[in-house]
């Protein structure tokens, strides 16, 4: 049979409700989101395949980026053409990238409407490997309706989120409010726990790892004071299983209505205000709390699209990455998610201003956002990263002091970056 143009297949099957032709293209993306992130990806697709004709499946897998990236490296290293689409975190370009397609030219008219410094993190070499779809930048979610009741402000450093946790999680317990816990946040050791652990170390002067000259920085006292703080959380304002969350577990409590705090992306958001969720209405966010005499600090995320290398039909697939990233796809899914778009203009959009007031809010917070220093460890960043969320989890799980941690993470960057970066 002959195929039919995209628009006129679309027409016609809607007439008949005839199945895809042969040479309708079946393509794959995998993507492991968190909260309703795969539900409204199938939204979007459902979309394209009833605009072009195509069929797109999803793999679905864990939400771990830490995961993602080992079970990517492997579908990449076996050359596998099962997946045509990957779901990239913002800090995977350069280890993925000579696997990926450059989609500089097929992207040339649409790159201009993204902020050019998220098309800049996903630029290797000059090949642009991978398209936006969604930034991130979290965000200190705090239930305003506890914090009323005890006169209490939303905290502006650390010391204060310490010690307002203390506080209504004293007065809650002992008027019975047995399953409450003052502060969750991501401290499984994961990526995410590079992700918290930079915004404690950084935010109170202790600098970013590894800093963008390529220097190593970590063994220093403020780093060490940041860690001991955190540690002192766990079973006081944190539970102890803490150590065991990711994004969704931390999510999991703070919706039950079972934190006075979290630190989250700002998916959290619609999800918190949902229909059925118990905290909707009662909570607000703000910027995270900074250190002793430092600034806040929110660390960089974000996610793309990717196109296989070895897909056996780039063009579709370079097709279906566009119309996912389109302005009209980011609001769609802005709207549902609460993701921050990677498309200036969607920042004035009175809709998503009025269903999701966080996304414009955040505009500022994720332009100042701290880069991971996935751009200065290129390759090596996964396990330079890796090295950092173990000593970390170490220290807050009680395993060795913070000085000796860091102490020790120091030399094995130091030995990791051999003669260099
Ligand atoms: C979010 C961020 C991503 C980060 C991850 C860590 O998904 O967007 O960049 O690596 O959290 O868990």
């Amino acid at each position: 049979m002959k195929c039919l143009a995209p628009a006129v297949f679309a027409f016609v099957t809607s007439l008949l409700l005839a199945t895809p032709p042969a040479c309708a293209i079946e393509l794959s993306i995998v993507s492991g989101d968190t909260g309703n992130g795969i539900k409204v990806l199938r939204e979007i697709l459902d979309r394209y395949e009833k605009k072009s004709g195509n069929k797109v499946d999803i793999v679905v897998i864990p939400p771990s980026t830490t995961d993602q990236f080992g079970q990517y490296r492997l579908w990449l290293a076996a050359g596998s053409s099962d997946i045509d689409v990957y779901q990239t975190d913002v800090i995977w370009a350069p280890q993925l990238a000579s696997q990926l397609v450059d989609l500089t030219e097929a992207t040339r008219d649409v790159v201009g409407a993204h902020f050019p410094s998220i098309i800049q993190s996903q630029t290797v070499n000059g090949r642009l490997v991978a398209l936006p779809i969604f930034t991130d930048a979290p965000a200190l979610y705090y239930r305003e309706d506890l914090l009323d009741k005890y006169h209490a402000k939303v905290p502006t450093t650390w010391k204060e989120l310490q010690d307002t946790a203390k506080l209504v999680l004293d007065k809650e317990r002992a008027a019975g409010n047995r399953d409450l816990w003052g502060y969750v946040f991501q401290g499984n050791a994961y990526e995410g726990l590079t992700c918290n652990a930079l915004e404690w170390v950084m935010s109170n002067g202790g600098g970013g790892i590894i800093e963008p000259d390529g220097r190593i920085s970590i063994d220093n006292p403020k780093a060490t004071a940041a860690l001991d703080r955190v540690k002192g959380w766990i079973g006081t304002i944190a539970p102890p299983g803490v150590l065991a969350y990711q994004e969704e577990e931390a999510r999991g409590v703070w919706q039950t209505g079972n934190a006075v705090f979290m630190r989250n992306w700002p998916y959290a958001y619609a999800l918190g205000n949902s229909e059925n969720s118990p905290i909707k209405g009662k909570f607000d966010v703000a910027p995270l709390p900074a250190g002793d005499g430092g600034h806040p600090v929110a660390t960089l995320g974000g996610w793309n699209l990717a196109v296989s290398k070895y897909s056996k039909h780039p063009n579709a697939a370079i097709d279906l990455v566009k119309f996912i990233a389109s302005p009209e796809m980011q609001k769609y899914r802005t709207l549902k998610t609460s993701n921050l778009p990677t498309i200036a203009a969607l920042y004035d959009d009175p809709d998503i201003a009025r269903q999701q007031p966080i996304v414009p809010r955040w505009k500022p917070i994720f332009l100042n956002a701290q880069p991971r220093p996935s751009a200065t460890a290129r390759i090596k960043y996964n396990e330079a990263s890796s090295q950092f969320w173990t000593a970390v989890h170490n220290t807050i799980s009680g395993n060795g002091t913070a000085a000796d941690n860091l102490a020790e993470l120091e030399a094995r960057l130091t030995r990791l970056k051999g003669k260099g970066w």
